[in-house]
């Protein structure tokens, strides 16, 4: 579904073999450039990254010391727990419920807020939107955590593709003003290229030269930033592709609503959203049916649920989806 831009296609058939001889620019200089031009900040406030994924495990290394607490908000993407506790943090859980459909709320932030003044608390983890719910973070909220937070605040937004780029840019800003934040992009979602392994964080320029000082000069390869700039540069393609997503998440949410049995957690915002059914064990009966969606049945904060979590497809593929989720 979310393919990726012709344009890099282009880039790739241009290739030639003295491209692949020189070292990558250590700066990344044009590669910052093309994600300074499409988001609207200065390549001052940019750290690339081989995919967010260095970033997730880079930043607990510089940022905690054995011991020390992160927050988690829970259920939400597994890997910012593993990158801490491979350092020996603390994992600090602050829960969403199911009742309110796994909302990030006032009473959430307000907690979050309380745990970061908690000694020893050194990251605060958010995932806007967040994998598996789909569910955001509205900009008051996201304002008042990095403003109130006593602790640095990383705010994974690999999943803001379908969101209006000019409400997520705004929300950029806070790393103009604020130094305790690191926002982090990717281009491997509504961008169709995560192998190439291109993300990068946005922060304030002094959180930023502080963070390039312990990156690997060439984490990310000329190939993969020339064809990152290709996409970065099409920002046509990225619009066709939100609209596409976009209409066929809102298709197979109706089209399941009207399934008996099913239930789901609405208010995604994302490509991916949380499903299970009432009775049965959906994972399996998807899995007899010849599908095979991401099992969530026992993903932290999750335990015993029944959720697996739903990608958004092409037509096709949801329709498939739609049929086998009929015959359960
Ligand atoms: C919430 C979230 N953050 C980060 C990543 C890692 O993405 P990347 O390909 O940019 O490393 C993923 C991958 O699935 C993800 O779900």
């Amino acid at each position: 579904m979310s393919s990726c831009s012709p344009k890099t296609k282009e880039v790739f058939q241009n290739l030639k073999a003295a491209d692949l001889q020189e070292y990558p620019d250590p700066n990344a200089t044009e590669l910052k450039n093309a994600i300074a031009n499409r988001f609207g900040i200065s390549p001052e406030m940019i750290t690339p990254s081989s995919g967010t994924d260095e970033l997730i495990d880079t930043l607990p290394r510089l940022l905690l010391s054995k011991g020390d607490r992160a927050v988690i908000i829970r259920p939400t993407f597994f890997r910012f727990g593993e990158a801490t506790s491979r350092e020996g943090g603390e994992i600090i859980k602050v829960d969403t419920n199911l009742e309110n459909h796994f909302r990030f709320d006032e009473s959430t932030a307000r907690q979050v807020i309380e745990q970061s003044r908690q000694p020893k608390t050194d990251i605060v983890w958010l995932c806007n939107p967040n994998n598996p719910t789909g569910q955001i973070i509205s900009s008051e909220l996201l304002k008042w955590v990095i403003s109130e937070a006593k602790a640095f605040v990383i705010v994974d937004e690999v999943f803001s593709g379908l969101l209006d780029p000019t409400s997520t840019n705004k929300t950029l800003e806070l790393a103009k003003t604020h130094q305790n934040v690191l926002f982090l992009r990717s281009l491997s979602k509504v961008d169709g290229l995560s192998a190439i392994r291109i993300g990068w964080g946005i922060g304030h320029p002094k959180t930023i030269e502080l963070i390039e000082k312990w990156r690997l000069p060439f984490n990310t390869s000329t190939l993969a930033q020339k064809i990152a700039i290709a996409a970065l540069e099409d920002t046509q393609h990225t619009a066709d592709v939100r609209n596409l997503i976009i209409n066929e998440r809102q298709f197979l949410e109706q089209q399941i609503s009207l399934i008996p049995g099913l239930e789901l957690i609405s208010g995604s915002q994302a490509n991916i959203f949380l499903l299970r059914h009432k009775q049965k064990d959906l994972f399996q009966q998807l899995f007899q049916r010849g599908i095979l969606v991401a099992d969530f049945r026992q993903a932290d904060g999750l335990e015993d649920m029944g959720f697996v979590r739903i990608t958004v497809q092409d037509n096709n593929k949801n329709l498939k989806l739609l049929k086998a989720l009929q015959r359960i």
